[in-house]
């Protein structure tokens, strides 16, 4: 019988394009958006619903697992993170959903860790102790975050800014990611499993921004900056405290050289190598 998949946080970076892969496949998608508005562009894939929820809300919840079969549990960097997971996987475990793949982030499973690894990890272990069969994925950081909040300074003054300094950092293709999520999806060979996932290589933002000016054509630099001006910048946009803090312990781990490891993971899940970050530039060009 045909399998109903659905992707919650469906209009985010790895959201959206796990539903797109997976519409490729024999499956309905029914896609979880927290707007419908933002969910327009998901609505003309084939094999794709799409219904709206809020994580917050247990009682918007209902509608979207009726009859869902699997469930790809994606959650925002967020306070109520936390609630979030333990709502959705709460009503997994009363609608009878069967498997549920988890994005985690890399660093999860690491003894301290950092303040971003250890809510992954207790958000791991609500899917954990659900009984429900499960995947995770930890990924690296995304190559995407660029485009997300780099791309309009690349533009505008052919800088991007962070405080990392000479770090090397193993970031993952989000299309990677997804790759992977629906490997898992269509198999049942991964329950139980944790998979640590990264680029080919861990480049420097120096590098990076060589990679970006050689596929523009442009003159583009990477800046170091203070954690401090950056900590200020995060705070006039709104960003909690707690969170902004918990980035800028992820960026020391960067700079310190410590997100530098590389996985082969995603070639021995889909059986292609990642894509590198020269492959990204050029592939999103037009958005820098
Ligand atoms: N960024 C990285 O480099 C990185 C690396 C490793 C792991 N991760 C982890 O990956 C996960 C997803 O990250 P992402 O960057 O893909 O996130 P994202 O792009 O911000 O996507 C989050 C999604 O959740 C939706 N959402 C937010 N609040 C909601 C609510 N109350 N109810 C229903 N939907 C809601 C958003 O919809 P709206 O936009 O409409 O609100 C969006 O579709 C996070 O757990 C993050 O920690 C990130």
């Amino acid at each position: 019988m045909r399998q109903t998949i659905l992707v919650t946080g469906a209009t985010g970076t790895v959201g959206h394009e796990i539903v797109k892969q997976l519409a490729m496949q024999d499956v309905t998608v029914r896609a979880g958006v927290h707007s419908v508005i933002k969910g327009e562009n998901l609505k003309r894939l084939p094999g794709v619903e799409i219904v709206e929820i809020d994580f917050t809300d247990p009682a918007s919840l209902h509608a979207a697992f009726t009859n869902a079969d699997q469930l790809v549990l994606i959650t925002p960097l967020s306070e109520s993170q936390l609630e979030m997971v333990r709502n959705l996987v709460e009503e997994a475990k009363r609608r009878g959903v069967k498997y549920i793949v988890r994005l985690s982030a890399l660093g999860a499973g690491a003894e301290p860790g950092i303040q971003l690894g250890r809510w992954h990890r207790e958000m791991e272990k609500y899917v954990e102790e659900s009984g429900i069969p499960y995947t995770i994925l930890r990924p690296a950081g995304f190559m995407q975050n660029l485009v997300n909040y780099s791309a309009e300074s690349i533009k505008r003054e052919g800088k991007f800014y962070m405080p990392v300094g000479e770090g090397r950092v193993s970031y993952i293709d989000t299309r990677d990611i997804a790759a992977v999520a629906v490997e898992v999806l269509l198999s049942d060979e991964h329950h139980w499993k944790v998979y640590e996932l990264t680029g080919p290589e861990a480049l420097s933002h120096q590098e990076m921004a060589a990679h970006l000016g050689e596929v523009t054509g442009k003159k583009i630099d990477f800046v170091d900056v203070p954690e401090q001006a950056v900590r200020e910048s995060m705070l006039a946009h709104h960003t909690p405290a707690p969170i902004a803090d918990a980035i800028l312990e992820l960026y020391a781990a960067y700079r310190a050289g410590k997100s530098a490891m590389v996985t082969d993971t995603v070639q021995g899940l889909t059986g292609r190598a990642p894509h590198s970050f020269r492959q990204f530039a050029n592939d999103y060009q037009e958005c820098f």
